[in-house]
C-alpha cells in the first residue's frame, strides 16, 4: 500500500513508499532516547550557522524557537517520533518546518547530512552511558573495598582448578574484583575518549563549500576536538565496537564474580548467604533459596557479547562512506547499556548485605591439605634444600595420608611419616607451618595475600577510584557547561 506523504527527501521520487517499505527501514523505536541529543546538535550547528553568516539571525531565532518547542511538546507527550519519517533527524527537521515553514525550518540542514547528524547523536550519548556506567562500576568497587576492609585477615581457601590451592584472605579475594573492575574503568576511559570528538560538519562525506566553524559546535557540544577526517567519521563506528568490547569484559568479569556467588552460596560450599531481599523462592520446594540475580547476570552476559559480534559483523563488508547497514548499530548498543547499567544497578547492593560465612571458610582453608606449599616452602628454608625436591617430599606425605584416609591435622602421623624422610619437626611448629592464617600473614611479597599488602592495596585503589571519580566529575561538568552555554544562546537568541 502507497502512503500519501512525501518525504523530505522526496523530490525525485514520484511515488511515495509502501507501509511495509517504511516498517521495515524506520528507526523510531531506537531513534526515541536521541531525540534530546538531536536537538542539541541542531542547536548548536544552527547558531554556528548564524554566526558564520551563513542563516540570517531571523532564520536563527525562528530555528531555535521550534527547537525549543520541539522539546518541551517531545516532554509533554504533544510531539511523537512518526515513523513515517523514518527517523529522529527527519522527525525533528519535519516539525520545524511544519511549524516554522520551509522558509526558516528549512535552512537547519545546510551544511549538515544526516550522516554527521547520527554521529553527534550517537557521540553525544553514549558519552553520558559511559559515565553511568563508570559510576556503577565505581559503586561495584566500593562494595568489595568494604569487604576488603572488614575482612583483610579472614582466611578462606583460595582456588585454582576449581580445586583448594593456597589459603588467601577474604579480603584479597574482594581487592582481586577491585583490580579487575579498574581496568573496565580504563577500558571505558579510553572509549569515552573516541567518543568525544566532534563529527559535526563532515557533513554527507566530503565537508562542505560553506563556511562552517567546526570549533565552535565542538565547543558548544563539549566534545574534545572536531573529528580530524570527515570521511572517515562518517564511515566509523569503531567507537561503538570499542564501547561493545569494553561493555563486554564488564559483563565477563560480572558474570565470573555472579558464577563466584552461585556455588559460594551452595550448601556444599556455605561460604556466603545472600540476604532474602536479594534472593528468590520456589513455587513447589518450599526450603529453596536461589541466587537467581547472580544467575541473570551470568545469563544475560550473552546479549552483550551479541552486541559486540553484531556491529563487528556489521562493519566488515562495509565501503568507505555512509551505509545504511549503520542503522543496526543503535539497538544492539542501547541493549548492551541497558543489560549492564541493570546489572550494575543490583550487584554493590548484593554483595554488600551478603553474609559471608567466616567460620566455614577458615574450615574449609585449613582442610584438603591447602597448607600443604606453605610445608614445601618451610623445607627449602630450614633444610636448604630445591623446592623440587621439597615438592615431592610434601606430595609423598599428602599420598601416603590419602591413603590412609588421614588430614595434615592428625599430627602424630604427619609427623611420624616426615620422620621417615629424615625431617624432625615438633607438632607443635608442624601447627604453625600448616595453620592458614599463619600462611596468609606470612605471605609478603609485594601484590600478595598478607593483610598488610591487602591493605596496601586498598589505598592504593581507593586512590584510583578517587582519580576516576574525579574524572567522571570533570567530564560530566565539561558536558554540562557545554549544554548550559548552548541553552544560555538560545535564551539569549530568544530574548
Ligand atoms: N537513521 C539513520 C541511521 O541511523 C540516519 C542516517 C541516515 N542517512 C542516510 N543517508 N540515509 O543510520
Amino acid at each position: 500500500m502507497k502512503t500519501s506523504q512525501k518525504t523530505l527527501w522526496g523530490g525525485r521520487f514520484s511515488t511515495s513508499l509502501t507501509t511495509e517499505t517504511i516498517a521495515f527501514t524506520h528507526s523510531i523505536e531506537a531513534d526515541t532516547r536521541l531525540i534530546g541529543y538531536d536537538i542539541w546538535g541542531s542547536q548548536a550547528h544552527a547558531i554556528m550557522l548564524a554566526r558564520q553568516e551563513i542563516i540570517s539571525d531571523a532564520d536563527l531565532q525562528e530555528i531555535l524557537h521550534w527547537l525549543r518547542k520541539a522539546e518541551a511538546d517531545f516532554q509533554n507527550g504533544d510531539f511523537t517520533l512518526d515513523a513515517n519519517k523514518e527517523d529522529v533527524h527527519m522527525n525533528v527537521e519535519s516539525y520545524l518546518i511544519e511549524n516554522a515553514g520551509r522558509e526558516f525550518g528549512g535552512k537547519l540542514h545546510t551544511a549538515r547530512s544526516r550522516n554527521d547528524q547520527v554521529l553527534v547523536d550517537a557521540h553525544l550519548y553514549i558519552r553520558d552511558e559511559i559515565l553511568n556506567i563508570q559510576r556503577g562500576l565505581s559503586a561495584l568497587c566500593d562494595a568489595f573495598l568494604q569487604i576488603a576492609k572488614e575482612h583483610a585477615d579472614t582466611v578462606m581457601p583460595g582456588y585454582t582448578h576449581t580445586q583448594h590451592a593456597q589459603p588467601i584472605s577474604l579480603g584479597f579475594w574482594a581487592t582481586a574484583y577491585v583490580s579487575m573492575f579498574l581496568r573496565d574503568q580504563k577500558r571505558l576511559d579510553a572509549a569515552y575518549a573516541l567518543a568525544n570528538t566532534n563529527p559535526l560538519g563532515a557533513c554527507a562525506l566530503a565537508g562542505t563549500t560553506f563556511p562552517i566553524d567546526r570549533q565552535l559546535t565542538t565547543k558548544l557540544l563539549g566534545f574534545d576536538a572536531p573529528h580530524e577526517h570527515a570521511l572517515d567519521v562518517i564511515s566509523s563506528r569503531d567507537f561503538i565496537a570499542e564501547t561493545l568490547f569494553a561493555l563486554s569484559l564488564v559483563m565477563a568479569n560480572l558474570s565470573r564474580i555472579s558464577e563466584e556467588l552461585v556455588y559460594w552460596t551452595t550448601y556444599e560450599f556455605g561460604m556466603a548467604v545472600l540476604d532474602d531481599a536479594y534472593s528468590f523462592g520456589s513455587s513447589i520446594m518450599p526450603q529453596k533459596k536461589n541466587p537467581d540475580i547472580a544467575e541473570l547476570t551470568r545469563g544475560r552476559t550473552g546479549r552483550v557479547y551479541g552486541a559486540l559480534l553484531d556491529l563487528l559483523t556489521n562493519l566488515k563488508g562495509l565501503p568507505m562512506g555512509y551505509n545504511r547497514d549503520f542503522q543496526e548499530d543503535k539497538p544492539p548498543l542501547w541493549e548492551a547499556f541497558d543489560v549492564v547499567k541493570a546489572c550494575l544497578g543490583m550487584l554493590p547492593g548484593l554483595l554488600k548485605t551478603t553474609d559471608f560465612k567466616t567460620e566455614r571458610m577458615a574450615e574449609l582453608a585449613n582442610a584438603n591439605f591447602a597448607t600443604a606449599t606453605e610445608l614445601a616452602n618451610y623445607l627449602v628454608k630450614e633444610h636448604h634444600l630445591s623446592f623440587r625436591a621439597c615438592h615431592e617430599i610434601v606430595g609423598w606425605l599428602v599420598g601416603e595420608l590419602v591413603q590412609q584416609g588421614k588430614t595434615f591435622a592428625d599430627w602424630e602421623l604427619t609427623q611420624a611419616l616426615l620422620k621417615q624422610r629424615e625431617f624432625d619437626i615438633s607438632i607443635s611448629q608442624l601447627k604453625q607451618i600448616l595453620d592458614a592464617e599463619l600462611a596468609i600473614r606470612n605471605n609478603q611479597s609485594l601484590g600478595g595475600t598478607s593483610p598488610a599488602e591487602v591493605n596496601r592495596m586498598i589505598d592504593v585503589f581507593e586512590e584510583q577510584l578517587n582519580e576516576i571519580a574525579l574524572r567522571i566529575y570533570t567530564c560530566e561538568t565539561q558536558i554540562e557547561a557545554a549544554h548550559r552555554e548552548t541553552l544560555r544562546i538560545v535564551e539569549e537568541v530568544l530574548g
